[in-house]
């Protein structure tokens, strides 16, 4: 959570481009943005809250900077918890990323030793400390060091001082990577995507390091020891550089879009990838899905196809709850982590979990050199290109199609699994057609002004309809639960009242009689009926009729609710892109 960016370079008026990279990083969060420059003296601070939009920024000339755009823990979304912030003397000032466990106590010492500050966060805690040390005669690197050490928690901070012409930065699990341009600059940001059109080599800050970025030069130092460490440079990868809209009004219809083409290129490209992860799965003694979100109800998918297709048993635990079931884990065990970003934060702590437990690793993951990348023994990519929309639509199809081809290498019918990918790509591209997206807009006309909505299915299904019932209520902020279609008879069924819209997940396979009854039931009370499947039923007000493609169902028709969703959010009136309080990569606990 949160965006970090810094230059130090030859640019003479560096504020306007530092507001040009934090917009590449507002997926982080997008409640307030700051930027801050040295001026005369002191250091010079405009911020505000809410979205970057067409802000622009009015601060001294300066060849340093750096920026911030916040996803509030700690204090409100006011002006004042913005960052960066300051030292008392206005002459230190830090952005920082990521939560300051112990924060209360080093408040209220640094108060009782006469510290005044000015907002409710965890952070300026940092800006203070910073300038306790420089105060003692340290040198920004050491204070930073120092005031880093007295931390609690995954952090990334980024200090700078009016004095010297450098920045220093240093992480524990919040990424940071430092650029090197070819026109004597330097840089950082949470992400590299920030740093196209600075940088043309990146160097992943490790947990324990800590680096100067000076113009055109960076060192980087094993934070305890101060001990110089050798920087390894890697080139800025190709596809960061793509952020165009390509003709579309959002980034999440540019996304559901891209689909079909990344499910081809998964379908003809992944199959070495493929055979290795099902290989790690044969060996483990034990496999475990993991992820977060979208990325659980993929894993959850995953697990009925590894069932029905494989006969494999794999366990799912979602994310956030992995550490609670460490218990089960064994040197031989396999966690595969699903993500789209390979930062998340609960993601990346049952990691550290079940490697403590000498656990094999596997990433499914879409971000290439993010923490969750570096740290698996295997990563499977996905290479899904960015998604810079907060909802994940093409990492999370991109996952499902890994998994579905995985389950059938593990079956010893690779090349089946393949050419259900690519008869599910055809079948999305057919349902991107006018006709279909029309249709689609219709129905959400249909129900714009619902307070509720709920998502059935069975089997296969059910992960699909929970899937559909976030996608739907994230961006459109109508109220949207997903059911497996057994349970509504044991208590959901009280919440369908007339009209209440009724999405049911009807596909051709074994799950269709019974799904259709309770549709039956939901009618009966009241429910506006929207059907999604290959073959209409008399039960549904509303029928989206969608390509039989056997096992690859969950990919055909995760794009119906994607489109809903999306329709829905454009008729209420709500950035799809950027939905209230959420953010794409959320790296706090
Ligand atoms: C956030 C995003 C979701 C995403 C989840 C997991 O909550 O808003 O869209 O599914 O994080 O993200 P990951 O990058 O791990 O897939």
């Amino acid at each position: 959570m949160c965006g970090v960016f810094g230059y130090v370079g030859p640019r003479r008026e560096i504020g306007p481009a530092i507001l040009g990279a934090l917009k590449a990083l507002e997926y982080r969060g997008y409640d307030s943005w700051g930027v801050a420059v040295p001026a005369d003296g002191t250091i010079a601070v405009q911020k505000e809250t809410g979205k970057i939009g067409g802000a622009s920024v009015n601060l001294p000339p300066a060849t340093r900077g750096f920026g911030h755009t916040r996803w509030a823990t700690h204090g409100g979304v006011t002006v004042e918890n913005a960052h960066p912030h300051l030292d008392c003397g206005g002459r230190v000032a830090i952005i920082h990323n990521g939560i300051i466990e112990n924060f209360r106590p080093l408040r209220a010492e640094l108060e009782a030793r006469g510290h005044q500050f000015r907002s409710d966060t965890d952070s300026e805690v940092v800006a203070h400390l910073i300038e306790e040390f420089l105060d003692e005669g340290c040198t920004l690197l050491h204070a930073t060091r120092n005031a880093f050490q007295r931390l609690h928690g995954l952090n990334a901070v980024i200090a700078m001082s009016v004095d010297g012409d450098e920045l220093i930065a240093t992480k524990s699990m919040s990424p940071l990577v430092v650029g090197i341009g070819s026109d004597g600059s330097a840089t950082i940001a949470s992400d590299a995507m920030a740093l196209q059109g600075f940088a043309s080599d990146l160097h992943y800050l490790e947990d324990d390091e800590i680096a100067w970025i000076g113009a055109g030069e960076i060192a980087v130092y094993e934070r305890d020891s101060l001990r110089p460490r050798s920087v390894s440079l890697v080139p800025l990868p190709l596809e960061e550089r793509d952020l165009s809209l390509n003709g579309h009004q959002h980034y999440m219809s540019k996304e559901m879009a891209e689909q079909p083409d990344v499910l081809d290129r998964l379908a003809t490209q992944s199959e070495p990838m493929i055979r290795e992860l099902a290989r790690a799965i044969e060996d483990s003694y034990g496999t475990f899905l993991t992820g977060c979100g979208t990325a659980s109800y993929a894993a959850l998918t995953g697990s009925y196809l590894f069932s029905r297709i494989a006969a494999w048993h794999v366990n799912f635990v979602v994310g956030s709850e992995f550490k609670y079931h460490e218990h089960f884990l064994r040197d031989r065990s396999f966690v595969l982590a699903l993500s789209q970003s390979g930062e998340t934060a609960d993601i990346l702590e049952a990691m550290r979990a079940a490697r403590q437990h000498g656990s094999r690793l596997g990433a499914l993951v879409n971000t290439r050199n993010s923490t969750l990348d570096r740290m698996a023994d295997l990563s499977v990519h996905l290479d899904a290109g960015p998604e810079q929309c907060v909802l994940s639509t093409k990492a999370y199809t991109a996952k499902v199609s890994v998994l579905l081809m995985t389950a059938y290498a593990l079956a010893g019918r690779a090349m089946e699994g393949q050419l259900l990918v690519s008869r599910a790509a055809t079948a999305m591209r057919e349902m991107l057609a006018p006709a279909w997206v029309d249709r689609v807009r219709a129905t959400a006309e249909a129900i714009r002004d619902a307070n509720h909505l709920f998502v059935i299915g069975r089997g296969l299904s059910y992960p699909t309809a929970l899937e559909a019932a976030l996608k739907i209520k994230e961006v459109s902020y109508v109220h949207a639960e997903g059911f497996a279609g057994g349970e509504l008879k044991h208590g959901v069924i009280a919440l369908i009242t007339e009209g209440t819209p009724c999405v049911v997940y009807a596909p051709n396979d074994e799950t269709r009689a019974d799904i259709i009854s309770g549709a039956m039931e939901l009618r009966s009370r009241g429910g506006f009926m929207i059907g999604i499947g290959s073959e209409n039923d008399p039960v549904f007000d509303i029928f989206l009729e969608t390509p039989d493609v056997g096992d690859a169902s969950p990919l055909v028709q995760a794009l119906p609710a994607q489109m809903l969703g999306y329709h829905l959010a454009l008729l209420r009136g709500y950035d799809p892109d950027k939905p209230r309080n959420l953010a794409k990569s959320v790296t706090v606990k």
